[in-house]
């Protein structure tokens, strides 16, 4: 007699959940079988076969959480389909995610999607009492934003025109279901007061540079007193011994300390793929070619063309001196102008006032605060955000040639 193995009734699923399981949709975590339906969890544009989808869930899924991250999928409940996925990246004191539903379930999908966010932070905040659960979601998803507003998600930060869908550009707005223990024992971060910084006039970009004679060795952008060149191994040792010789608390969490292999190895290996996510270049002065600081971009979409902005200057003789928003006009000509991007974001914390006011003064706007990042002065820091715009960066006034 042959044994036959009766298959759960579809639908049946999430009767075997004792939580995590909402009107239409339950969460769960992936099983091999579930790449069969791996476009519709997947948040990606390209391609991806079965068999790498089963890969990740047999390989690198069981890896991820050294790397703070966890995975669920979000299930239906009539018939145990899988329509989407969150992902979760615990930080120090707050979880942030990534959440994805297959776009073709239209209306009823940011109905799902909703629910699974909700669930997932009552989850995270009420039962697993993390501080602090943030989702950056596009303003083309209107349902799911009424929705979590409507479950008491605050809209913290609105960068303008992140996604471009249809020929048509969308706000990505950053929401935070906090944990109302907290906000009653600290009060409401969106009360504080952001400190004030610098004048916020704009002044006009630095005149563009028309060389003579060669241009520094390697440069890519030569401005006034500055020059961008990619970073290579020699720089490690600025940011060793900037790092160790940190005079100034005031603009990071705690001072960091990395060693000089980490960095040599990091900055050795540059930017070897064809589209990466990070860009660095060494700010030179023109003068003597001394190596003074980076700019970076983060987190570049060359789909939607968008990334972050960042500069770290290690000696902090070299700040305050006007160097770091000249290099970052380079970087901006760079972002806008060479790859093409729309628009930057950045983010700043709040007692670095210098920074904030060096964005103001390079043209960005302030758009919000991402709250709850960091432990702080017996409670939890935050972060204004700024955005800037490729158009409103080429209409900045700019200094006579
Ligand atoms: C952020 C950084 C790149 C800015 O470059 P920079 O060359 O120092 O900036 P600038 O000199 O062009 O502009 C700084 C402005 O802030 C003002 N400023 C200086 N200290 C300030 C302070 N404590 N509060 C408010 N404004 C301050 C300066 O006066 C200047 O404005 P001004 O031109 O109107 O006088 C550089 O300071 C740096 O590397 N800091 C350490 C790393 C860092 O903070 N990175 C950014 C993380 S978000």
């Amino acid at each position: 007699m042959t044994e036959t193995t009766a298959k759960p009734e579809l639908g049946t699923a999430s009767q075997g959940y004792t939580f995590l399981v909402g009107d239409e949709i339950y969460l769960r975590t992936f099983v091999p079988g579930d790449e069969k339906n791996a476009t519709s969890w997947r948040r990606s544009i390209f391609p991806e076969s079965p068999e790498l989808a089963e890969k990740w869930i047999k390989e690198d899924l069981p890896k991820e959480g050294r790397n703070n991250r966890g995975h669920l999928a979000i299930v239906r409940k009539s018939d145990d389909i899988i329509i989407g996925s969150l992902a979760f990246h615990y930080g120090t004191i707050d979880v942030t995610i990534s959440a994805h539903v297959d776009p073709l379930y239209g209306e009823r999908g940011q109905r799902w999607l909703a629910q699974a966010l909700i669930l997932a932070a009552e989850w995270q905040v009420v039962e697993n009492h993390e501080l602090n659960f943030m989702t950056e979601l596009h303003t083309n998803q209107s349902i799911v934003l009424e929705l979590l507003h409507q479950a008491g998600f605050v809209e913290t930060a609105r960068w303008r025109e992140m996604l471009e869908e249809n020929g048509q550009r969308y706000d990505r707005v950053l929401l935070s279901y906090f944990n109302a223990d907290w906000i009653q024992r600290i009060g409401h971060p969106m009360d504080i007061e952001v400190p004030r910084s610098g004048t916020g006039a704009i002044r006009p970009i630095p005149a563009k540079v028309v060389l003579d004679g060669d241009p520094p060795a390697n440069a890519l952008i030569v401005g006034q007193r500055v020059y961008l060149r990619p970073e290579d191994k020699k720089d490690a040792d600025h940011y060793i011994k900037g790092g160790r010789q940190e005079d100034e608390m005031f603009w990071h969490i705690g001072r960091p300390l990395v060693s000089q292999a980490q960095m040599e190895e990091e900055l050795a290996e540059g930017t070897n793929e064809d589209y990466p996510g990070y860009l660095a270049w060494a700010v030179c002065i023109r003068e003597n070619d001394e190596y003074i600081g980076t700019v970076g971009l983060n987190d570049v979409d060359y789909v939607n063309r968008t990334a972050e902005t960042g500069p770290y200057f290690p000696y902090s003789k070299h700040r305050g001196e006007g160097y770091g928003s000249e290099a970052k006009h380079l970087l901006l000509e760079y972002a806008f102008e060479v790859l093409g991007l729309h628009m930057v974001r950045s983010l700043v914390a709040f007692p670095n006032t210098r920074s904030a006011a060096a964005l103001c003064k390079q043209g960005y706007r302030a758009c919000g605060r991402k709250c709850w990042e960091y432990p702080h002065e017996g409670g939890f820091g935050n972060m204004v955000t700024f955005d800037l715009l490729a158009s409103e960066w080429r209409a900045l006034p700019r200094e006579d040639a």
